[in-house]
């Protein structure tokens, strides 16, 4: 089922918990994309990966080094990062695959308008969340009449939040029963939890109803799993989606299948028979 087309180099913005896995599976799975080029700010990370990749990318010491070596960029840095990342991938016509998909929200209109002026596509993967096929479906006729998400994680996965209250610090260390973090718009939620609500960026992104969207974010000690719960009501009927996600061992605000996510992505753009919509 595979292609062995040219065009195939992939550069990696970020070499962190999804950075460093997709870039090791690739290789693992003989892929057809080989990681060439490695930008992160702590270069000790992108150093420490391409000692351990047989391709050894080149380490980057600058963003603009990384796109004369790639035909490909995976962003998978931060919220903050990607939108640097994605206007310069854009420019200089690579596909830019967007982990950090808070940002693509934050700059939606900026960032299509780029992508068709260079005809260069940027790809936005279901990350750590199921039911977006569902999303991108129920609004193809008639309308979508309310549209939630509700994301629930064991409390470490929250420290550091740059919009935690120092109240809500303390009931991160203490509390022994669930609690809200958040209810609220997606933007406001992607500005105080930039590395957990990605998936509420996606959601809303998939719905093309971002004012519509109602974000929950939760802390809840007795949890030992990230889950994310879709409630979608409109005219097709109604759709429920509870996704339980192992946390990453290398990053507990990052889910496994986020990674395995991006891994899919490559899988679709290699393979000749898709499955999905
Ligand atoms: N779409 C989803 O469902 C989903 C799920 C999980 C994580 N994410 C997002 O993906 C991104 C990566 O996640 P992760 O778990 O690999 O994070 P991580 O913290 O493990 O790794 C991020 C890496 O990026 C580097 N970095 C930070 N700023 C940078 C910059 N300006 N330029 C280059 N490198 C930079 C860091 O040094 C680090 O090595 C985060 O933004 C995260 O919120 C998305």
């Amino acid at each position: 089922m595979r292609s062995s087309r040219p065009g195939r180099r992939l550069a990696l913005v970020g070499c962190g918990a999804i950075g460093s896995l997709v870039a090791s599976l690739l290789e693992k799975r003989k892929s057809s994309f080989k990681v060439t080029a490695l930008f992160d700010v702590n270069v000790e990370a992108a150093q420490q990966l391409s000692k351990k990749l047989k391709s050894h990318p080149v380490v980057c010491k600058e963003l603009r080094q990384v796109f004369p070596k790639c035909d490909w960029v995976l962003e998978a840095a931060s919220v903050k990062a990607a939108l640097v990342t994605a206007e310069a991938s854009l420019k200089n016509r690579k596909p830019i695959i967007m982990m950090s998909t808070g940002a693509f929200l934050l700059n939606q209109k900026k960032l299509t308008q780029l992508a068709q002026k260079q005809t260069t596509k940027l790809y936005l993967p279901s990350g750590a969340l199921c039911g977006l096929d569902g999303v991108k479906a129920a609004r193809q006729i008639g309308s979508i009449e309310s549209i939630s998400i509700t994301s629930t994680k064991p409390p470490k996965g929250f420290f550091g939040a740059p919009g935690l209250t120092a109240k809500q610090k303390g009931k991160l260390e203490k509390s022994k029963s669930a609690f809200y973090l958040y209810q609220g718009g997606v933007k406001g939620a992607i500005q105080r939890f930039p590395a957990n609500v990605n998936v509420a960026a996606t959601t809303a992104i998939a719905s093309q109803m971002p004012g519509r969207l109602k974000v929950r974010v939760v802390a809840d000690p007795t949890a030992t799993l990230n889950q994310h719960e879709i409630r979608v009501v409109g005219q097709f009927g109604e759709l429920m989606t509870v996704t339980r996600n192992r946390p990453s061992t290398m990053n507990p605000k990052t889910s496994a299948l986020a990674i395995q996510s991006a891994l899919a992505l490559f899988e679709r753009l290699e393979n000749y028979v898709e499955v999905g919509s």
